[in-house]
């Protein structure tokens, strides 16, 4: 049994993404105001950690290498270091291309989600550094068995999925979102172009939530305005 997931993610009036683009209510920089809410949002769904890609996680862990990936994918061992009861900060970079200097992010445990092609020299680096990790797939495409592992090997019944937009995508083309937790922020972006809080990157043809469909499962106004809905997503038939 893979963990529940739940995408949690904070977005302009316009779908988009980019929180440092937005204004507060009061005309003043929002940061830390949409910084409070989305993580007491966050704490209150509650779940055994979260999930983001690497291009989120480069926000927190900024040194990042150039990979020399193998030519072919080698199935390793995954490797446990110690959460010792933190929550889980999970990272999808099948590259390896964030360097990771220690375990902790602000009081959680690292775990990196990296592809089969990985060097066994950047696998040795994480070891070193206490890192959990675990291979999966030959590009980062293996989500649903990623997740199955990270399940059983932490014991993990309930996740955050808290994106970007890219990873987000991903996880719904591949039938992974059990719910969405998505607090409406009053600003608008307006800009074509900005990402979105879905952001599918896969084939023009293939609409990601075609087989889903979506029911209203709480609705809450929280601070400066900000609502906050929570969608569970049922396969086609169910609904
Ligand atoms: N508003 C919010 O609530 C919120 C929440 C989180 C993030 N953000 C913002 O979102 C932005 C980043 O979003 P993003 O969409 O650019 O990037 P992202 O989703 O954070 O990361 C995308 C990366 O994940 C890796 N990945 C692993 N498996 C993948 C798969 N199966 N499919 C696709 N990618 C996979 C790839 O890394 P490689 O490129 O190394 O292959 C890919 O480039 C940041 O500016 C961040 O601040 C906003």
């Amino acid at each position: 049994m893979r963990p529940n997931i739940i995408c949690h993610m904070i977005s302009s009036i316009d779908g988009r993404l980019l929180t440092e683009r937005w204004n507060a209510p009061n005309g003043e920089p929002a940061t830390g105001l949409i910084h409070r809410v989305y993580e007491e949002a966050a704490g209150r769904l509650g779940g055994q950690g979260w999930m983001v890609g690497r291009r989120t996680m480069a926000h927190y862990i900024e040194d990042q290498r150039k990979p020399q990936l193998l030519e072919q994918p080698l199935k390793r061992p995954a490797f446990k270091g110690s959460p010792a009861g933190r929550k889980l900060a999970v990272v999808l970079d099948p590259s390896g291309k964030l360097l990771h200097a220690g375990d902790d992010l602000d009081g959680d445990h690292v775990v990196s989600i990296v592809s089969e092609r990985v060097e066994e020299a950047y696998l040795e680096s994480l070891r070193r550094n206490g890192v959990s990790y675990l291979l999966s797939g030959s590009d980062g495409s293996g989500l649903s068995d990623a997740v199955a592992a990270l399940g059983e090997m932490f014991d993990v019944k309930t996740i955050l999925l808290q994106g970007g937009g890219t990873i987000n995508g991903a996880f719904l083309a591949a039938g992974l979102i059990d719910e969405f937790s998505t607090l409406i922020f009053p600003s608008v972006d307006g800009m074509a172009g900005i990402a979105s809080i879905v952001d599918y990157h896969g084939s023009r043809t293939t609409q990601p939530s075609s087989d889903f469909r979506f029911q209203l499962a709480g609705n809450e106004t929280l601070e400066a305005g900000t609502v906050w809905l929570r969608h569970k997503v049922l396969r086609r038939h169910v609904a």
